[in-house]
């Protein structure tokens, strides 16, 4: 998939979720293969040009982790030329724009899901982002309020016309929970609207989620979430199988994904800032076991990683020896891995 000058191959996108596409979800993806676009997490427009790379634990990155597209959380047109130099200034190899996020607090204040009400401000907002950046633009959208196929194929086309180069679309109203079955078919809807790439997003958890996806939304890529924490190695079996991608077959253990993790973790963040992203990454991976909500309780209540560690540990060893074995295979051993903080290109800075 061809997006101005970025290649995005194989059309396999990672999710922008807060709390969890921060830089040790992404490396450990990498280790896996078969991402063709990582992301951050929203990033508030309005923080970003005082942020730090090095200090904010939403911007930290490493130099392998490309491409990499940053999504803004925009509220107010003023925001726009900072945020984007800025963002020019990080490195980012794409720009996503967040039209679809539900959560009150964003509404409240203007963003997210709560800009699809407002099209004639989307419209100017959009229209000045194209202007300060000839980074490929993307959009991530939800269908709207109600099901109204002229309504959301017209905000759509809008977005295009604006300049847009690439749209995602999380196929389910503003309202619908999580849980609720994604409504592919209308992906498709939109899909025949447009001339720029389609993305599809929403359920898909598996590589026959995957292949459905595509059959009912006929999109030109796929964008996967939660899945990515609980199955960081879907994308590879998703590029290998249905892409034809020739990537070795990912190694399809938890354990092993929960060491590789809390090892990033341990590189890129400060302490303070490990505990937290370990429980949220670990209540997706303990999804993989069928008595998973011991797993992902007994890190909840852990008070430092080196507890959160001792109790997976415990875990695995009822509940999964061969997964312990492999980790124990590629990490030399089942110790906490060593904190390397701050990294060296940082040391002594
Ligand atoms: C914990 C969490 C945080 C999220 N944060 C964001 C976000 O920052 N920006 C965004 O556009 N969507 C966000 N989302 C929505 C996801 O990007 C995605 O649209 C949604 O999870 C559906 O895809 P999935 O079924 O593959 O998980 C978030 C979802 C979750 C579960």
């Amino acid at each position: 998939m061809q997006v101005r000058h970025l290649e995005i191959s194989p059309p396999l996108l990672l999710a922008p979720m807060a709390g969890l596409t921060h830089s040790a979800l992404r490396t450990l993806l990498l280790s896996y293969g078969g991402v063709g676009l990582l992301s951050t997490e929203m990033l508030s427009a309005r923080s970003l040009p005082v942020e730090s790379e090095q200090a904010s634990p939403f911007l930290v990155r490493t130099a392998g982790e490309r491409p990499l597209s940053y999504q803004l959380l925009l509220t107010a047109e003023e925001e726009v030329e900072p945020a984007v130099e800025a963002l020019h200034r990080f490195g980012a190899d794409a720009v996503d724009l967040n039209l679809g996020c539900p959560a009150p607090r964003v509404r409240r204040a203007g963003g997210g899901s709560a800009l699809m009400d407002e099209p004639g401000r989307v419209r100017n907002l959009v229209r000045r982002v194209r202007r300060a950046t000839s980074l490929p633009l993307s959009a991530k959208i939800r269908l709207g309020e109600a099901l109204d196929e002229d309504r959301l194929t017209g905000f759509c086309r809008m977005l295009q016309d604006e300049g847009i180069d690439l749209l995602t679309v999380h196929a389910r109203l503003r309202g619908e929970s999580f849980s609720r079955k994604p409504r592919w078919p209308w992906v498709a809807r939109v899909k025949a609207a447009l001339a720029i790439p389609v993305v599809a997003n929403g359920g898909i958890f598996s590589v026959d989620d995957a292949r459905r996806c595509l059959a009912q939304s006929g999109a030109d890529g796929l964008m996967i979430g939660r899945a990515a924490a609980r199955s960081p190695w879907l994308f590879a079996q998703v590029a290998r199988e249905v892409y034809g991608v020739d990537i070795p077959e990912p190694c399809v253990c938890p354990p092993v994904a929960f060491g590789r993790f809390v090892t990033a973790l341990q590189e890129r963040f400060r302490p303070e800032r490990r505990l937290g992203r370990l429980k949220e990454f670990t209540h997706y991976l303990a999804a993989n076991y069928p008595f998973g909500h011991h797993l992902a309780t007994a890190v909840q209540k852990a008070r430092s990683v080196e507890d959160a560690w001792t109790a997976a540990m415990a875990f695995f060893r009822r509940c999964d020896q061969q997964g312990l074995a492999r980790l124990e295979q590629e990490a030399g051993g089942i110790d906490l891995p060593a904190p390397r903080y701050p990294p060296l290109s940082q040391q002594g800075a």
